[in-house]
């Protein structure tokens, strides 16, 4: 089987990693990938979203099997593109078609749904600027922080907690002034939730779902949770709060009746789902849904996962996931993303990345590299995660660092802290 996977971070990396490990006769291809996902796939130079360039590649390469790494491509409808070209009839797709990526496109469309199927979520409401004069009034109703969010993709952007009400205001007026184009056309505000987030991830085939290994993600830029909000400083898995009593209630309260309310709206999903989740006192709610997974938390759970991924693709092409086991490893796993100076604002690129060679015990996934003279170089605002399994997190947050402190580059930085705040659910 020849797999296309589509993207070029690393979650794409981790994934073509943990499909390189099949013990299946797989040939893998990405496009466009990067220096790391070279090492064990064919680099292909297209878009993910120039559908055309997807399609000769699919043709050139007889691809029968294509994984979506980002959102983007779902959202403009890459699957219903391959789906529905009749040169490219029995190409597997792992990913939503745009009815499905609607999940994550479309807040208004998320919150509608998990209002239909009762599944746990803050309450909310939805205003456009024809109704400006409303959502001032519910706000006026609510107790702040003041949630907003766009409806739309709005690249990890387009939510806003504001504690002041005049602020809130102000940004509400912006927001459906324009300020996110057309995601922010229509608002969600929506009820605070306090509690401590985590996210759970199934791969479903429209009929059934296999659980994958839960975790956190450290989204800020500073240690301690502080500063501006980034695509993610790194992760844990398995996530120690989430207990067998917490995970039993986010599958009976908010997995199944997801998978479920999707096939009762004739809404034929084969794929991952991503459950941004709240733990508020011990209960689940859906802070948001992704219709991929995530990054860099897919970099914790590849190397979590003991069975062959490629089986459980297999089950999800065939609508026979049912009969698929997954097996998830007993370690943790930790990832510490090494990032540019100056990301998330603007950062430079280029700079020679030093020392990967002498890293031995973590497994370093490319996220924004390149070769430039023969020379590995930074070329994005994440560079590089860095991702160790140990038998308890201690250990393998030590080795991820040891790993961290023998790579270098002009204006390097990451977080020192990553697992600070669940080291209280260990002792
Ligand atoms: P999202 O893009 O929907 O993941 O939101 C970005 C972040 O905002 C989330 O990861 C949460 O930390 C926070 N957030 C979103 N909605 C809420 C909410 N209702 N209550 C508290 N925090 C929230
Ligand atoms: N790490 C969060 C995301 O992938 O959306």
């Amino acid at each position: 089987m020849n797999i296309l996977i589509l993207g070029s971070g690393g979650r794409e990396h981790a994934i073509t990693w943990k499909l390189a490990q099949s013990s299946r006769p797989l040939k893998l291809f990405v496009a466009p990938g990067n220096p790391g996902t070279a090492e064990v796939a064919v680099s292909l130079p297209v878009d993910p979203l120039d559908f055309p360039g997807v399609r000769e590649a699919i043709l050139a390469n007889r691809i029968g099997m294509v994984v979506v790494g980002p959102e983007a491509p779902l959202a403009e409808g890459i699957t219903d593109f391959i789906e529905g070209d009749p040169a490219l009839a029995g190409v597997a797709v792992i990913g939503p078609r745009r009815a499905g990526a609607m999940l994550e496109g479309s807040k208004d469309f998320a919150k509608g749904f998990m209002k239909r199927h009762g599944i746990p979520t803050a309450a909310y409401e939805t205003f456009t600027s024809g109704t400006a004069g409303e959502a001032v009034s519910f706000m006026r109703r609510m107790k702040p922080p003041y949630v907003l969010k766009a409806d739309g993709l709005a690249a990890g952007k387009g939510v806003l907690i504001i504690n002041d009400f005049d602020e809130a205001v102000t940004e509400l007026k912006a927001m459906l002034g324009g300020r996110f184009g057309a995601a922010g056309s229509k608002v969600v505000i929506e009820e605070y939730l306090q509690g401590i987030e985590m996210s759970a991830f199934v791969i479903t085939d429209g009929i059934s779902y296999r659980i994958l290994p839960e975790a956190k993600d450290y989204k800020r830029i500073g240690d301690g949770d502080t500063g501006k909000n980034t695509g993610g400083m790194g992760a844990v898995s398995p996530v120690p709060f989430a207990t067998a009593s917490f995970l039993e209630k986010v599958e009976k309260q908010i997995i199944k009746p997801t998978v479920d309310g999707l096939k009762q709206e004739g809404i034929d999903y084969r794929g991952f789902i991503f459950f941004g989740l709240m733990n508020v006192e011990g209960d689940p709610y859906v802070i948001e849904y992704n219709a991929r997974l995530g990054d860099p938390e897919t970099e914790v759970i590849m190397p979590r996962i003991g069975s062959d991924l490629y089986d459980l693709l297999e089950g999800v092409a065939q609508r026979d996931l049912a009969s698929r086991q997954v097996i998830i490893r007993p370690e943790t796993a930790v990832t510490v993303m090494i990032v540019s100076g100056g990301y998330p604002d603007s950062y430079g690129k280029g700079f020679p990345v030093s020392g990967t060679g002498n890293v031995s015990e973590s497994t370093l996934f490319h996220a924004g590299t390149g070769i430039k003279d023969g020379l590995l170089v930074t070329s994005g605002g994440r560079v590089l995660a860095v991702t160790s399994l140990g038998p308890e997190m201690q250990e393998a947050l030590a080795r991820s660092y040891r790993s961290v402190g023998k790579i270098s580059f002009s204006g390097m930085n990451y977080r020192r802290d990553i697992g600070f705040d669940l080291k209280k659910y260990l002792e």
